[in-house]
């Protein structure tokens, strides 16, 4: 009876007004950062290291007595991220490496503050820094995991040493829900839950059941605003509130996770990307993408109708790498000029197009030129009359002529800049 009654909630999924207010507000703010931090930060080597290097689930333990990063302060980075124009921090409460970086009896005194001598819930000094700052936080949560030994293996963290006899899905499925309310009750409003790893068990011969419905459902319970996203790289599971594309943009598969997904058009999108080559610190990498290719990822995104997030790698020692300082002022002083293109904007008229993308806001169309080797542009838009065209940064106004196709914008000089916006009016 009970199952029967369950899978009719299961098709239901209405998500709340609450939820479909923050879906909107979500997308509005545009730009976030990603912060993959972990005990892994103390290795250098990525958040993988642990599965990469086969380290034992015991031997990898000790090194929690060194975790101790003591030029940590959450003020500063939201600080830093607030300048470069970021509207919310998606953060690492526990990755694949099971350790939890927040207060969690759950988890058995495997977290930060019972297990190193930091001994402070470095999760919480960043929310209080983000409410102080009106920074939305979200978490990232990890699915699967390379520490317990109730998790049911998939096809990662095999050679860690763990007995194989302990699997119990019921014992590991009740920690992550146990873990998720700690996440939604500690830390005030949590802008959204971030899954990752449910890909571990797609070899499985029997598909696995993560019961997935009933967590979300739990979540919408806990906070009816906070949305649901998860990166399987598949299709959308009813109760998912946003879609995430790792490293691509939607529509687009450059990287190979999102072969398989079908961009929404009912939800909000997001695209993840890393700064540099890796997601945790990774102390050789220093392979940075420069400023204009984060800010052109930026305006790309907003075109497409995402949000771009942005990730970095802190430090063991709780720094911020000066590399990824540098690009946010960077990025800061471009989205500080022309923020109000991209900020509560939606894609525009013109889809996007080998020279750039547009953005729209009300009767406002912004024609982002990223790349152009002419002196005019052309739009197909014959449905809607434009008119004022203008440069964003000067108000320089630009010429627009009207033929049966559309309309050509003529401007004075081949655009040069990272992104050239020339504000148009729509009726
Ligand atoms: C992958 C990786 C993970 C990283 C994530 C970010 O799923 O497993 O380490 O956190 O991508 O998108």
């Amino acid at each position: 009876m009970f199952n029967v009654q369950y899978s009719i909630l299961k098709a239901q999924y209405v998500p709340s007004n609450e939820n479909l207010k923050a879906r909107a507000e979500f997308q509005d703010k545009k730009f976030g950062i990603f912060l993959h931090w972990g005990v892994y930060a103390m290795m250098g080597q990525g958040e993988w290291v642990m599965n990469n290097r086969n380290i034992n689930y015991e031997e990898y333990a000790k090194i929690l007595g060194g975790f101790y990063p003591s030029q940590y302060n959450a003020e500063e980075w939201v600080k830093a991220f607030k300048e470069a124009g970021v509207n919310y921090i998606t953060i690492t409460s526990r990755h694949h490496d099971g350790f939890s970086m927040f207060y969690s009896k759950a988890s058995e005194g495997y977290n930060v503050v019972e297990a190193t001598p930091y001994g402070k819930d470095v999760i919480k000094e960043l929310a209080d820094a983000c409410a102080k700052y009106g920074i939305t936080l979200n978490f990232y949560y990890s699915h699967l995991d390379w520490h317990r030994l109730d998790y049911p293996l998939g096809n990662t963290g095999r050679q860690l040493g763990r007995p194989t006899d302990r699997q119990n899905w019921q014992s590991y499925y009740k920690f992550m829900n146990d873990q998720l309310t700690e996440l939604l009750t500690q830390y005030g409003k949590i802008g959204a839950i971030w899954f990752d790893g449910v890909w571990d068990h797609d070899g499985d011969a029997q598909p696995f059941d993560w019961q997935l419905e009933e967590q979300y459902a739990l979540i919408h319970r806990l906070q009816p605003s906070c949305l649901v996203g998860n990166n399987h790289h598949k299709n959308l599971v009813p109760g998912e509130d946003i879609q995430i594309f790792e490293r691509d943009l939607p529509g687009q598969n450059t990287a190979g996770y999102s072969g398989k997904m079908e961009v929404s058009t009912s939800v909000p999108l997001e695209s993840c990307q890393t700064m540099s080559d890796s997601w945790g610190f990774n102390i050789t990498d220093t392979h940075y993408k420069s400023a204009k290719e984060l800010i052109q990822m930026l305006v790309h995104a907003a075109g497409l109708n995402a949000n771009l997030l942005l990730n970095i790698g802190p430090q063991a020692d709780g720094k911020l790498p000066a590399e990824a300082l540098k690009r946010l002022k960077e990025i800061g002083e471009w989205t500080s000029q022309y923020g109000e293109t991209i900020y509560g904007t939606r894609s525009g008229l013109v889809t996007p197009r080998d020279w750039g993308v547009t953005t729209q806001k009300g009767n406002k169309l912004y024609v982002h030129i990223l790349k152009l080797a002419d002196k005019g542009l052309f739009l197909p838009i014959t449905d809607h009359k434009l008119s004022d065209g203008r440069l964003f940064k000067d108000g320089t106004p630009v010429k627009i002529v009207k033929s049966k196709a559309g309309y050509l914008l003529e401007l004075s000089e081949v655009p040069t800049d990272i992104d050239t916006v020339v504000e148009l009016t729509v009726d």
